[in-house]
């Protein structure tokens, strides 16, 4: 999406590179007006580095005399970070004698208008100021309320502009077009419990889980997650349960299919195949258990029971066999035809539509550079690289719509690089 990030003159503008930094990790185009104000607090070489794109500042610089509406016609959304006072009484005034005033009247009234004032107590609480901030919302603009605390200026109360990842969150909930379609998104690695100290887990980390939450999220799915207690937490996407072992995972999602209407489950989640059914400590055997510590004097032997696999369970939890149920296949080998043979398995188990492939080998590469092989019924393997796009053709799946291959490869895996 397109983000015009305005900046004003308080003493809160190093914050907005904060913001700005944000905003183009998610994958967001940034331009920058700044005002006279905003350059005394914030250096142009910090925000042109940041946003990549020079900072418009003047509204009668040569070749950009348009920037007022060009910027203005260009957003999909338009977010002042921080909004000084003196900015809040020119834009509730509607004056246009700045780049940034004239591109906020020029602004069209039905994109998203985002403010976040940040000023000293006794300049946020003057009635004119509230009078302001009142006109501002009746033309459109959300006001991201400042928070109360120890000022800059050493006073406290009620000014401080909302933290960055505050309004980062305010910005997606603004570019989001909802859509009716509930997906149940699970992820985490199990923790099997054998004492209070001890327990047999895995290396997933949940990451992948997390960014699918929350980019379904942003494109308007009413996303549930599942997540391990020890995952990584999605930004925007609700968490609806959390989980520790396979029965925990189990109960959670049975729970959930049971009590709500679910159109697709993608299931990242890393289940363990075994849990702990007794252990032997020298002659003595004992159940596991969380509320003692077993003595690692003797021998311990472990004895593993198999886990039903949870993923073949799903569309019988629901009671719907439209439910699409998208399960991933994580592989720890070098030949193609292993990664193959494991993820068709996967595919042909009862109650599995498609199969994302991931091996350990890609998984800690970047999020836009980690490889998926997605296998669909009655198709060829289709290749992506990267957390967005996988996350795109599910979303096409999911609703319905089948994702456009790209170029055929020598395994007959599309692969969206050798597209012209
Ligand atoms: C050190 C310092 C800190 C300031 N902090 C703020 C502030 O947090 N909020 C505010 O509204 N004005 C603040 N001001 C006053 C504004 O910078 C001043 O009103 C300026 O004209 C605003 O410019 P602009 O709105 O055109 O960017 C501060 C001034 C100074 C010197």
């Amino acid at each position: 999406m397109k983000i015009l990030i305005g900046v004003t003159g308080s003493i809160a503008a190093y914050k907005a590179a904060d913001l700005i930094s944000r905003l183009k990790k998610r994958g967001h185009q940034i331009e920058v007006i700044a005002t006279n104000g905003a350059l005394q607090f914030i250096g142009e070489a910090t925000i042109e580095g940041l946003a990549g794109r020079p900072v418009a500042k003047d509204i009668f610089e040569p070749g950009r005399m348009m920037d007022h509406v060009r910027l203005a016609r260009w957003a999909d959304a338009f977010v002042v970070a921080p909004l000084s006072a003196h900015h809040v009484s020119a834009l509730a005034r509607g004056e246009a004698n700045d780049l940034l005033s004239a591109t906020a009247l020029a602004y069209e009234r039905a994109k998203p208008f985002l403010v976040a004032p940040a000023m000293n107590v006794e300049m946020w609480s003057h009635p004119a100021t509230q009078e302001n901030i009142k006109l501002l919302k009746q033309y459109g603009a959300r006001i991201i309320e400042p928070t109360e605390g120890l000022l800059a200026c050493g006073e406290v109360g009620a000014g401080r502009m909302a933290e960055p990842a505050t309004i980062e969150k305010a910005i997606a909930e603004a570019l989001r077009v909802p859509k009716n379609i509930p997906v149940l998104i699970t992820f985490g690695g199990t923790r099997e419990v054998i004492d209070g100290v001890r327990a047999i887990t895995n290396s997933s980390t949940g990451q992948t889980g997390a960014e699918l939450s929350d980019l379904f999220h942003a494109s308007g799915f009413e996303v549930s997650a599942i997540a391990a207690t020890s995952a990584v937490m999605p930004i925007d996407a609700q968490v609806v349960a959390k989980f520790e072992t396979h029965a925990d995972l189990n109960d959670k999602l049975r729970d959930h299919l049971r009590a709500h209407p679910t159109q697709a489950v993608i299931h990242v989640a890393a289940v363990s195949d075994f849990s702990v059914d007794a252990i032997g400590v020298g002659e003595r055997t004992f159940s596991p258990s969380a509320e003692v510590k077993l003595s690692s004097d003797n021998r311990m032997v472990l004895h593993l029971k198999r886990n039903p696999k949870i993923v073949n369970l799903l569309k019988e939890y629901a009671r719907d066999l439209k439910l699409k149920v998208i399960a991933f296949k994580l592989t720890k080998s070098a030949d193609p035809r292993e990664r193959e043979e494991a993820s068709l398995k996967l595919l042909n188990s009862p109650g599995v539509d498609y199969v994302v492939h991931n091996d350990l080998s890609g998984a800690e590469q970047e999020s836009h550079k980690r490889p998926f092989t997605i296998y669909s019924k009655g198709q060829p393997p289709l290749a992506v690289k990267g957390t967005q796009d996988l996350a795109s053709i599910l979303m096409a799946l999911i609703a319905g719509e089948s994702p456009r291959p790209r170029s055929d490869s020598r395994e007959g895996v599309r692969n969206p690089e050798a597209r012209p």
